[in-house]
């Protein structure tokens, strides 16, 4: 595992070493899902999570094939798409696959050398570099396959000014919920089958240049029933993390399992999305209807001070408060973390929402993974599929 080289606010500096420099990203750019109706899931993305009217594609721009309705929210970008024929390939992951993440893209310099390094590197490519224009310039796109048939963008935008990509328009609506709170993109998890992590890890490692900055076994992660295994990925200024989850033996079916079973193969299995006021963003989401795993037991709020130490002087939130919104805490050596995971947000178990608020702490909650796998047990188990 790579350690830090310091510990700086993340920039565009190296900070972890054994980073590679041959793939320079600047940032996520925008996360593509493929839903079945794209006009509903926009509502429901607006109207749930706060997220704004953005940037549009269909049959009023010229587009015969598919809607993309893109939401934005402080920093984060999302874009829904859905096919409007039987024809189009998007009908093929989404019979397989159901709603779920396609494309995560990334913004970086230079498109084509993006290509060009990870190909090289044993990357599949899934779009060969792609010039795009309008009246506002130009964009350069390539994608890389990544596990299972989701897939990286590069995206090369110096050279544009338009709303978002050439081919859309920018969505003027009358319906604008106020946002909730979210600011960008904190992770991006990915869940992958069983002897897949390593694997995985190394793709990350060797056509990525990424690094292995966390990791976490299956005698870390259980509960009494079931396991995972999860090992964190980072490019080298620490903002892209990408953890990858492996299931592992248990007792009963492992919650990656689940999401196998369901999606039919690897895929993403949740966006962490940060906020400065998680009670405030948890309301709001909360009124608006999203729902969140149940609490953990009020034994585990008894043992936060113990948990955050000398973290526990910083803390602002009022714990009862937190303990009404079933929000759970954790601390490192650096601070404290404040999260909650919402259940999956379609019908098939699969991509789920968490809503992050980092006090100083750099890592993903373990002191919670217990308390928060016996609450998606206990949905498994309505489910049928524990
Ligand atoms: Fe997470």
């Amino acid at each position: 595992m790579s350690k830090e080289v310091k510990n700086v606010e993340y920039g565009l500096e190296k900070i972890f070493e054994g980073a590679q420099d041959f793939l320079p990203l600047l940032g996520t750019d925008y996360v593509e899902f493929y839903v079945g109706n794209a006009k509903q899931s926009a509502h429901f993305y607006k109207t749930a999570f706060g997220f704004q009217s953005y940037a549009y594609k269909g049959l009023e721009t010229g587009c015969r094939d598919y809607t993309s309705y893109v939401l934005s929210q402080d920093k984060i970008r999302i874009v829904l798409t859905t096919p409007l024929n039987s024809k189009s390939p998007i009908n093929e992951h989404l019979a397989k696959h159901g709603d779920g993440v396609k494309v995560i893209a990334l913004w970086v310099e230079d498109a084509r050398k993006s290509f060009e390094e990870t190909t090289k590197r044993g990357a599949r490519p899934f779009m060969e570099p792609m010039v795009e224009k309008d009246e506002h310039g130009e964009v350069v796109r390539s994608g890389i396959y990544t596990y299972g048939e989701t897939v990286h963008i590069f995206v090369e935008r110096k050279n544009y000014k338009g709303v978002f990509l050439p081919g859309f328009r920018s969505w003027k609506s009358d319906y604008n919920p106020t946002p909730t709170g979210l600011k960008f993109i904190d992770h991006m998890v990915g869940n992958v089958g069983w002897g897949e992590m390593n694997k995985t890890v190394k793709w990350y490692e060797e056509v990525m240049g990424f690094v292995n900055f966390l990791s976490f076994d299956d005698k870390q992660i259980h509960t009494e029933y079931s396991a995972l295994m999860s090992k964190v990925m980072s490019n080298g200024n620490g903002r892209i993390k990408f953890p990858i989850n492996e299931p592992a033996e248990g007792k009963k079916k492992s919650q990656i399992e689940e999401y196998i079973d369901f999606y039919e193969s690897a895929g993403v299995q949740h966006l962490a999305v940060a906020t400065d006021d998680i009670v405030n963003t948890v309301k709001e989401l909360r009124a608006r209807g999203v729902e969140f795993l149940s609490a953990p037991p009020k034994s585990y709020y008894e043992e936060i001070p113990k948990r955050l130490g000398v973290h526990m002087k910083m803390m602002k939130e009022d714990m009862n408060v937190l303990e009404k919104l079933a929000i759970m805490i954790d601390a490192d050596e650096d601070g404290y973390l404040l999260q909650i995971f919402t259940k999956p947000l379609e019908d098939r178990p699969t991509l789920f929402f968490e809503i992050i608020q980092r006090m100083g702490a750099k890592g993903f909650g373990a002191g919670n993974f217990k308390a928060l796998f016996e609450s998606i047990e206990r949905e498994q188990e309505k489910r049928g599929t524990l």
